[in-house]
């Protein structure tokens, strides 16, 4: 196997690791989270969403056991101080998947770019190749720690705030951005709407909001409704929510472009 196949590979393989939590959601989720949920298995076993149940049901005990497995295991990595220490490193590879430089291309000067819960901000160096110029890079997530370090990219300026958007408010004086970047970070949030109302009157000088999410069926997003029904209680983020997104910001179109296989990037231009 060479490095070039791997990464599809490896999704492959999360998809199934994420199978476990799935299919116990398919048995015991309610409502919404078990639809989306039975849909996944369908998916993964490759069968008919209405014949989840009787499939699950003669296994009930194995998935069971073997979500406490994966449960027991999860807890030990979330309350460990390692964990921000694989998770961002694990995004950043993610982020190597991405081969379509063209959307990360920005029309303006001193291009000054706010990303929210950027993790180790990995797509610092494809704004950087896209425009070929130096950047201003604001990073903001919540987990940071006071002595949080990320990877350095050439000739960009990197400022990490710990927090979120109040913290980004209270972190002054920082250059004044005219990009704001979501990377993986909407279905963090429980109201998408509520959160660009309260982010966008902190930033007066923005042109352009661009937002990569994962590509719907693909091995990243195959099983990944369950990760997104847990952060988000199930408010998923899709394209077409841009459109109550948009009548907020006042703004006429935004444009989807694919990133490769597995990335979508959305450009909403102001
Ligand atoms: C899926 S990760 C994405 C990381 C990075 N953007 C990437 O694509 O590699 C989501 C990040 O958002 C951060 N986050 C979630 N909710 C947040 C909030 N309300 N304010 C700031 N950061 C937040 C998390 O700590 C996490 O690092």
């Amino acid at each position: 196997m060479t490095n070039t196949n791997l990464g599809p590979k490896m999704l492959d393989m999360l998809t199934q690791y994420r199978a476990v939590p799935a299919m116990y959601r398919a048995l015991t989720g309610l409502g919404a989270v078990k639809q989306c949920a039975e849909k996944d298995v369908a998916k993964i076993l490759g069968i008919a969403p209405e014949n989840v149940q009787h499939v699950l049901e003669g296994f009930k005990d194995w998935i069971k056991y073997a979500m406490s497995d994966f449960l027991h295991y999860t807890s030990k990595l979330l309350d460990s101080d390692e964990f921000e220490d694989s998770y961002w490193p694990r995004m950043s590879e993610e982020a190597r998947l991405v081969t379509n430089l063209e959307p990360f291309k920005v029309d303006v000067d001193k291009i000054t770019i706010l990303d929210m819960g950027a993790g180790n901000a990995p797509y610092r160096k494809n704004f950087r190749a896209a425009n070929n110029k130096s950047l201003r890079y604001i990073a903001v997530d919540k987990r940071y720690t006071r002595n949080r370090q990320v990877p350095e990219v050439k000739n960009v300026s990197l400022t990490l705030v710990c927090g979120d958007t109040e913290s980004y408010r209270l972190a002054h004086p920082l250059p004044a951005p005219n990009v704001l970047f979501l990377a993986n970070f909407l279905h963090c949030l429980q109201d998408i709407p509520a959160f660009f109302e309260e982010i966008l009157p902190l930033l007066p000088e923005l042109k352009v909001i661009k937002i990569l999410e994962v590509k719907p069926d693909t091995a990243l997003d195959f099983c990944f409704d369950y990760h997104m029904f847990e952060h988000s209680r199930g408010q998923r983020f899709e394209a077409e929510q841009m459109d109550s997104i948009l009548n907020s910001l006042d703004s006429p179109s935004f444009k989807a472009e694919s990133l490769g296989d597995y990335h979508v990037m959305l450009t909403v231009e102001l």
